[in-house]
């Protein structure tokens, strides 16, 4: 069958910083994959060679079986790709409303109001409605990541990718995010999810991938994923050199 997100041989550098030796790795519809892997070991990259906002110096990104790796960033948005960034960057001065209007219209293609739906949809989904007409700018950080997926929902995407969605959350605060990502999966959707906060995503991913300094060690089941000696050392190398 084909999977919905199929990535193969993908090599990338910046300079000197090699971010991608021959990664692969696949998602299919209903799936949610989990990331893992050291600062620096090429995660947040590789989400922007999946999503069009950097080209592969080798490699093939194939969404159902179609070849996309030469298409922008907005060509796979209008595919169903949709992304949220590590960092939230709404627009402030805008309501969250019009925020997500703006994921809606400019990155989803909807006009009028199909795209005035699928906002509100959008925010609905991400529990946003209580602040809807709130500034975006003074919300708190939970609503700021919320936000952050609300635009990328708001795209009416196929497949999602979550770039640190939990990070910076308090305990309390990651259940709601887990329930959201599992019905998200449970829509339908394939999720990639790059997360530090394991606990949080081995309560959700069905699959596990570890990269480090731009190579896969590992992907598969994520609780054996997380117990293989490769990974170990990976976290053990970091904390020895005094890292994450
Ligand atoms: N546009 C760029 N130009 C130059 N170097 C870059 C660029 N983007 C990323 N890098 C470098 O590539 C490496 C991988 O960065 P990336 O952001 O993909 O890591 P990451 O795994 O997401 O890390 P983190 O867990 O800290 O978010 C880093 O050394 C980073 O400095
Ligand atoms: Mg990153």
């Amino acid at each position: 069958m084909t999977a919905l997100l199929e990535v193969s041989g993908i090599a990338k550098r910046f300079g000197r910083v090699v971010t991608a030796t021959d990664v692969s790795f696949h998602v299919g519809a209903g799936e949610v994959l989990g990331v893992v892997g050291p600062n620096g070991a090429g995660k947040s990259t590789m989400l922007d060679i999946v999503n069009g906002t950097q080209r592969p110096d080798a490699g093939r990104v194939l969404l159902d079986g179609d070849d996309v790796t030469s298409l922008g960033a907005a060509g796979r948005g209008r595919r169903g790709i949709g992304r949220t960034y590590q960092v939230p960057r709404p627009f402030g001065g805008l309501t969250v409303f019009e925020n997500v209007l703006v994921g809606a219209t400019f990155a989803g293609g909807a006009r009028g109001r199909q795209a005035h739906r699928a906002a509100l949809d959008a925010i609905e989904t991400a529990g946003l409605t209580h602040v809807v007409n709130t500034d975006a700018a003074s919300l708190r950080l939970l609503d700021r990541k919320r936000l952050e997926l609300a635009r990328a929902l708001a795209t009416e995407p196929r497949l999602i990718l979550l770039d640190e969605i939990a990070g910076g959350l308090t305990e309390a605060e990651l259940p709601e995010l887990v329930a959201l990502i599992a019905r998200l999966r449970d829509a339908g959707l394939g999720v990639v999810w790059i997360e530090h906060i394991v606990h949080a995503l081995l309560q959700v991913v069905d699959r596990l991938m570890c990269l480090a300094m731009g190579e896969v060690v590992a992907t598969g089941d994520p609780h054996a994923v997380m117990a293989s000696p490769a990974v170990m050392e990976v976290y053990l190398g970091s904390v020895a050199e005094g890292g994450a």
